[in-house]
């Protein structure tokens, strides 16, 4: 198919290279000019595993190009993917303004019968009032659907070729029948059903997945309590085909662009029908306080007395495998340690620049190694579970560090490896170690 999509951001460059890789031919549209002539130089503006040697290979071979002329690109297209962002207002609601001026953009140039694809997550009914603001502006024929996007940063292209399930929530027989088509050779799963529902179901699994990460963090932090250890727990329940052991790790709370936005998103569509989602409530709640986890065993371990430590910070991203630090847990945890007087050194392996520009405030030392930033620090704290933590040498990191005080936010790191050493390690979920020994929870009395 010959295929525009509209915004370069994520979803939309991984979903045009990729279509470009299954032989379509692409047009990827921006409004930023800087990103356009970026991408046609043979950059990339995120970090994505794959993505830029797969864009350059399809560029070369003429079937993907970049351009910031979306009347020409949607001119030359029978499919038009609109991918731009519905970043949340202060109210939690998604902003439409971008992918509403995208809307009438593309019916402005319209020159014939278009399918128009979302892929952008929107509240459930936008399909349907992009369609009639799209007719308020053209004659021409076209075909809304509804294609929600379930790509991973940090796997995005192995989830695009890849995927679970592809939905597609269509009005018009027709149209749905040429999207199952251009994902016939995906995957064995295409559920083609309603608009509203499509809408529907990318909201749904995004809150369900929350849900999932939420539950299990609760239970470590009982099982912190009562002496269990969450890991082991998280494989017994997920062998039951029911539960799955997938997005069962306990942790310090899930950030990123899309987790924190939907479920505010749904609770406010929820909201908007009268239907309170006290479920969905909870779990944001816990998450945003699953967050402190990590504050709150430093001030265990320092009676409190947070002021004048230096705590190092491994780990700025939200996920490893990425640049993104959108409401990555680092954010809060390094503005409530700041604001408790302490000394924070930081350090992510690719996230170190959107972080310094997004938490735009003096007062952390930023350096430029693991090691280098655990050197003379109180505590080190881990908050992203890059390879490069897990395959550190704990000998020297005993070592530089001041005192060989390891919180370990990811469950990095395995007893076994700590045995024997001087730390004292806690994680989340797990027993901790002191000096290298398993520390016993008292007899449970009830
Ligand atoms: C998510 C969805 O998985 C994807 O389908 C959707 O399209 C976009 O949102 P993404 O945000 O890229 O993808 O990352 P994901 O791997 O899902 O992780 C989200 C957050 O949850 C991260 O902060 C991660 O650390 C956290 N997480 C994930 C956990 O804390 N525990 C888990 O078991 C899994």
């Amino acid at each position: 198919m010959n295929i525009t999509v509209i915004g370069t951001g994520y979803v939309g460059l991984v979903s045009g290279v990729c279509f470009a890789e299954l032989g379509n031919q692409v047009i990827c549209v921006d409004k930023d000019p800087e990103k356009i002539d970026l991408l046609n130089a043979g950059g990339i503006p995120i970090y994505e595993p794959g993505l830029k040697e797969l864009a350059a290979a399809n560029r070369v071979a003429g079937k993907l190009s970049f351009t910031t002329d979306l009347r020409n690109a949607v001119r030359r297209s029978d499919l038009i993917i609109v991918a731009v962002g519905t970043p949340p207002l202060p109210s939690g609601e998604a902003n439409l303004a971008y992918i509403e001026q995208a809307a009438l953009e593309i019916a402005d140039a319209m020159n014939g019968y278009k399918i128009i694809a979302v892929k952008s997550t929107v509240p459930v009914g936008t399909n349907e009032r992009l369609g009639s603001l799209m007719r308020g502006r053209t004659g021409m024929p076209f075909d809304s659907i509804s294609l929600p996007e379930f790509l991973r940063e940090g796997s995005a292209i192995q989830d695009t070729l890849h995927p679970d399930r592809i939905i597609i929530g269509a009005d018009n027989p027709g149209a749905a029948e040429a999207m199952v088509e251009l994902h016939r050779s995906l995957t064995e799963h295409v559920v083609v059903t309603d608009i509203r529902s499509a809408e529907m179901i990318k909201y749904a699994s995004n809150a369900f997945l929350a849900t999932k990460i939420s539950f299990i963090n609760e239970i470590a932090n009982i099982c912190e309590k009562v002496g269990a250890d969450v890991t082991q727990v998280a494989e017994g329940m997920g062998y039951d085909k029911r539960i799955g052991p997938s997005f069962l790790k306990a942790g310090i709370g899930y950030g990123g662009s899309c987790f924190p936005k939907d479920t505010s998103a749904l609770i406010q569509i929820a909201g908007h029908v009268d239907y309170e989602f006290k479920l969905l409530r909870s779990v944001v709640e816990v998450n945003q306080d699953q967050r402190f986890n990590v504050i709150r065993k430093l001030e265990t371990i320092f009676n409190g007395e947070l002021k004048g430590k230096t705590v190092a910070i491994w780990g700025l991203a939200f996920k490893p495998n990425t640049d993104d630090v959108r409401d990555s847990p680092a954010l809060e945890i390094i503005q409530h340690l700041l604001d408790n007087g302490v000394k924070v050194r930081a350090y992510d392996p690719v996230a170190m620049a959107n972080f310094r520009t997004l938490f735009g405030k003096e007062g952390v030392i930023w350096c430029d190694g693991a090691l280098e930033t655990a050197q003379g620090a109180d505590a080190l704290c881990l908050l992203t579970e890059w390879d490069e933590f897990a395959e550190i040498d704990l000998g020297e990191l005993q070592t530089v560090l001041k005192r060989p005080i390891l919180i370990d936010g990811r469950n990095v790191f395995k007893e076994e490896n700590l045995i024997g050493t001087e730390f004292i390690y806690y994680s989340v979920g797990r027993p901790s170690l002191n000096q290298g020994v398993r520390q016993q929870v008292p007899v449970l009395l009830f």
